[in-house]
């Protein structure tokens, strides 16, 4: 046998790997981690590049990042809420990069990535409201949640959930869409009477419709997707957008500022706005967000964006780092360090 046969023979005894196997990719994530694994799975599938994963609550991932950034150790910074990622924007810890996919994205995900000169793009979306254990209310007697204002009522005393805002981007939504709807210093006054009424601050934002799927809590400040895919997986759980109207989240990506493995992370970031990336959502995580590529058609049983009550959800100014900051430092001063 010659060379050029040794090298043909050797080709059909390798494995059928894609043309690209090769490099790593240091993936931070912070929608949960039932979405965080296909994703990263996928790509690695697609690709041939290996994938570390590590998620965290995106008010906690900012910080990591904040910290790590003389020396960077994450490439990409996929999904959680879009605040922090106009934060880390600002604070340029994440760098410009513009994708050929941009055209095929709904305009929230557009404007997400123009408002922050290419920083930040989105990759899906989400509105703000309640959940509640269907079961645990009817047993307790106690009325579903309607409205904003339902939420004050003395029966629900010690019944209510939230995450903490700090660590959780959802909290940090609910705080902002109550600024912006109210005025801040009603909206302070509603968070302060609405703390009587809660039972715990979890870190992350998805915990407190975990807690009330389980029947730990009857009711639930969160995403209403989140609140439907636990009643898609048979827990009893109902799910209102407040009858005021309300916030949603620009659920993001950014490529890290110093990144080690910028063609990875490169090319990640093209791959996660296709549509077939964006599909694992429904068809392998069950998530039931609204995806940014216009491709991706609304699961069933999701939430429609479109005929919701929805504010005008100021970007720029909630996710600028000085006003987060000054919003959660106000938070925990006032609402978070009173007794309860
Ligand atoms: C869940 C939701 C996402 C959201 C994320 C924010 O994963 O499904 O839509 O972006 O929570 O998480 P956090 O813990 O920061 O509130």
């Amino acid at each position: 046998m010659n060379h050029r046969h040794l090298a043909l023979a050797a080709a059909f005894l390798l494995p059928a790997l894609p043309a690209a196997a090769q490099g790593q990719l240091n993936l931070y994530c912070s929608a949960t981690l039932e979405w965080c694994q296909p994703i990263a799975r996928g790509f690695e599938r697609e690709t041939g590049i290996r994938v570390n994963l590590t998620q965290k609550s995106t008010g906690e991932m900012l910080a990591q990042i904040r910290s790590e950034a003389r020396n960077p150790r994450g490439d990409v910074w996929w999904g959680g809420t879009g605040d922090p990622h106009v934060a880390a924007g600002e604070e340029n810890l994440t760098q410009l990069h513009e994708s050929p996919r941009i055209a095929e994205l709904h305009d929230w995900a557009q404007a997400q990535w123009r408002q922050t000169q290419g920083r930040t793009v989105g990759v899906y979306a989400s509105v703000l409201g309640f959940g509640f254990n269907t079961e645990l209310i009817a047993r307790r007697n106690l009325p579903a949640p309607r409205c904003w204002a339902d939420l004050l009522n003395p029966a629900y005393r010690g019944e209510i959930q939230m995450a903490n805002p700090n660590s959780s981007g959802t909290a940090y939504i609910i705080i902002a869409t109550l600024v912006q709807m109210m005025g801040e210093e009603p909206a302070f006054d509603y968070l302060k009477r609405l703390h009587g009424s809660i039972n715990a601050y979890p870190r992350s934002g998805t915990a407190p419709i975990t807690a009330v799927a389980r029947g730990e809590t009857a009711l639930s400040l969160s995403f209403v997707h989140n609140a439907a895919e636990e009643a898609a997986a048979g827990f009893p759980v109902g799910h209102a957008v407040p009858c005021e109207g309300t916030g949603y989240e620009i659920g993001s990506m950014s490529i890290i500022r110093g990144a080690r493995n910028l063609p990875a992370a490169q090319q990640f970031y093209h791959w996660a706005l296709s549509a077939p990336a964006q599909i694992i959502a429904s068809q392998e995580a069950k998530k039931l967000q609204t995806m940014a590529n216009r491709g991706v058609p609304l699961t069933d049983g999701a939430p429609n964006m479109a005929t919701a009550r929805i504010i005008d959800y100021d970007n720029a100014r909630f996710g600028a780092s000085a006003e987060r900051r000054r919003l959660l430092a106000r938070w925990d001063r006032e609402v978070g360090a009173l007794p309860r």
